[in-house]
């Protein structure tokens, strides 16, 4: 259950941005720590058509993205992030009082600072959508030689077998 504010003192948002593919340890550290700094955390989220036109393709389409983050127990809204000029507009939607990304980002959105905090959090280290979609191209590319090498296995029996039959005719 996403805690509420129940107190009196005006609600604190935190907006952030990014593709969140292959949801990982990385961003889900990285939304709780967000979320703790506010009463809600609100994420915009690439759209396939925006990673498109960076020469990026997710895994996961926007709306399964978008889903996942909002089965968190981090994130409270989300919406579809279409070009890197539309976050001045965004702050002022939300009404942000933060704006927060990982170290990655540093300083790239330092000019944002006239309308509500920047801020940048570490990073978790050593793991990342990339590292994992390398990962997962060679563990298929291993599952394919060790396939070849069974059917070839497979093969030289039926071979072997098809050989004495004919020898015993
Ligand atoms: N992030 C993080 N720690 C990680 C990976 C990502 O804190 N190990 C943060 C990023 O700094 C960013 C947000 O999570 O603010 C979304 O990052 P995203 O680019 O979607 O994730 P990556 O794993 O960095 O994806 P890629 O490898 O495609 O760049």
């Amino acid at each position: 259950m996403k805690p509420v504010n129940t107190e009196s003192r005006p609600r604190k948002t935190v907006l952030t941005y990014g593709t969140f593919d292959l949801f990982h340890v990385g961003h889900a550290r990285l939304l709780k720590r967000l979320r703790q700094l506010g009463d809600r955390l609100v994420v915009g989220v690439s759209s396939d058509e925006f990673n498109a036109s960076k020469g990026k393709k997710s895994f996961c389409s926007f709306e399964e993205r978008a889903e996942i983050l909002l089965a968190t127990e981090f994130v409270d809204e989300v919406f579809a992030e279409d070009s890197w000029e539309q976050k001045r507009k965004d702050i002022k939607r939300f009404n942000a009082d933060i704006f927060g990304m990982g170290s990655d980002w540093s300083g790239k959105f330092d000019d944002l600072n006239d309308c509500c905090e920047v801020i940048y959090l570490d990073r978790t280290q050593d793991v990342s959508t990339t590292d994992i979609k390398k990962a997962l191209a060679k563990i298929s590319a291993e599952d394919v030689i060790q396939l070849e090498s069974s059917l070839h296995a497979a093969l030289d029996i039926v071979v072997n077998l098809a050989s004495s039959v004919g020898n015993t005719k």
